[in-house]
């Protein structure tokens, strides 16, 4: 992926953090899409004070772009405070729509931390195909 293109989905990804709604954690996140047509998606944590309906910045990205009839991702940029990685339950959903996609690690000030494909982040991972689709 073109450096140029990198940084600007991390730019996006820092933009949507600041919409973070996490009064609980204080531990905003921000997440941009890169659809296969070259529109960028973006999500921040919700976060909710009965703990479970929270959803993280890349489920509000990917199920933003769903919603609205995208399905196709070629990246996913997260950004946080120090680098969190993606937690298991975003890895299984970026697995159903991008498991050859690149996911870009960055912090608050937009460094790439690092980069790898969804499936190296969730090794055998139970996917679509295990359904015959
Ligand atoms: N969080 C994300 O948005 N993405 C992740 O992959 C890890 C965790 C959020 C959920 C919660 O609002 C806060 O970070 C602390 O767990």
């Amino acid at each position: 992926m073109e450096k140029t293109l990198q940084q600007k989905l991390i730019d996006a990804a820092n933009e949507a953090r600041k919409h973070a709604y996490v009064p609980y954690s204080g531990y905003k996140v921000g997440a941009a899409l890169l659809t296969r047509s070259g529109e960028i998606v973006t999500g921040c944590n919700i976060e909710n004070s009965s703990y479970t309906p929270t959803v993280c910045a890349e489920r509000v990205a990917i199920f933003k772009a769903v919603s609205e009839g995208v399905v196709d991702f070629v990246a996913l940029a997260v950004v946080t405070d120090n680098g969190g990685s993606p937690c298991g339950v975003c890895r299984q959903v970026m697995g159903e729509f991008m498991l050859e996609g690149t996911v870009l690690i960055a912090d608050k000030d937009g460094n790439l931390l690092e980069e790898m494909s969804v499936n190296e982040l969730l090794p055998r991972a139970f996917t679509p195909k295990h359904l015959g689709h």
